[in-house]
């Protein structure tokens, strides 16, 4: 198995394929990214989107709307976005201002267009294991899972992290009776106890907490395979800032027998199959 887990060669697959299907197809989809004020590291997310769906022929726009926007006033715009026949995808950018109900906006966006998963239909529908969206980061370690042949079944895999959009999703993917599931998880979280000693029974760790460089070396297995969700921002004394994972990436090296790496891992297969469900949508759609 190779060691680093790079996205590299998995997503240039995933971005031809894609531009195969919808040059060839004279497909047109379009995904719309809901924007509320500024904020410059969505911004920054947003024009990556932009440019990575022109390569493969995805429109992607934003809708930019001031922080003081109503709950009304948004939910008559998603209204808007969901019976836009050339609409395929709609996405919140979060967080959302504190005034805004989140829960009442995602279940106004039309599941069918719900490309992030986020409805509470396509979550019902992915804790049953039945056809829907499922969002693009767990969606992105089973796919590195798969590119890099790494058995889930029977193993003991530690979730670190029980978030709606990557820690719950994650773990129950992995239980589902197919390729990528069959796993024994164990989900971890703020009030886990013992959290070093079930990292060390884990053969495979999933660090999704948010929290540079939190797992050391010496909490994993002896060649233990770890996916790096987090993306953390640090200071550098070169370059004023870099990204680092959840996990201690040099110290661990040697030690576990394959790593992702952050960046060039989870994150950029991430934006590449929040693409290909953009994909998924237009066709759902158009029949
Ligand atoms: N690569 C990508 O495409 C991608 C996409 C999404 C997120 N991310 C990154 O993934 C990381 C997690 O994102 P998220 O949205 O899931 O974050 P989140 O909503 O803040 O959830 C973090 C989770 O980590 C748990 N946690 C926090 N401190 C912990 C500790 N000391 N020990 C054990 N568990 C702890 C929290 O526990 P509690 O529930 O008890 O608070 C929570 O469940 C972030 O770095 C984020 O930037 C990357």
């Amino acid at each position: 198995m190779t060691k680093k887990l790079i996205a590299k060669p998995l997503i240039k697959q995933i971005y031809a394929d894609l531009k195969t299907e919808i040059i060839d197809n004279g497909f047109a989809p379009k995904l719309v990214i809901i924007l509320i004020g500024e904020d410059p590291a969505a911004e920054y997310y947003v024009q990556n989107l932009v440019k990575k769906g022109k390569k493969v022929g995805i429109e992607v726009t934003t809708k930019l709307f001031n922080v003081d926007i109503t709950q009304t006033q948004l939910l008559t715009e998603i209204e808007k976005l969901n019976s836009d026949a050339n609409v395929h995808g709609v996405m919140l950018q979060k967080p959302l201002p504190k005034h805004l109900d989140e829960s009442e906006i995602v279940m106004k966006i039309n599941p069918q267009k719900d490309v992030d998963g986020f409805h509470p239909l396509n979550v019902g529908n992915l804790v049953l294991d039945r056809e829907g969206f499922i969002p693009s980061t767990p969606n992105a370690v089973l796919e590195i899972l798969k590119y890099y042949e790494i058995e889930t079944s029977g193993k003991n895999i530690v979730v670190i992290g029980r978030s709606d959009i990557v820690g719950k999703p994650m773990a129950n993917l992995l239980l589902r009776k197919n390729e990528t599931g069959n796993a024994t998880v164990t989900v971890c979280h703020s009030r886990t106890q013992n959290l070093s000693a079930i990292i060390k029974q884990a053969e495979i760790v999933i660090a999704a907490i948010g929290n540079p460089l939190f797992v050391k070396a010496d909490m994993l297995k002896d060649g233990a395979i770890v996916i790096d969700v987090g993306v953390n921002q640090i200071e550098d004394a070169k370059k004023g800032y870099r990204y680092v994972g959840d996990v201690e990436y040099e110290a661990s090296f040697d030690k576990v027998s394959a790593i992702t790496p952050v960046p060039g891992g989870v994150g950029s297969v991430t934006t590449a199959m929040l693409l290909k469900n953009v994909l998924k949508a237009y066709k759902l759609l158009h029949g």
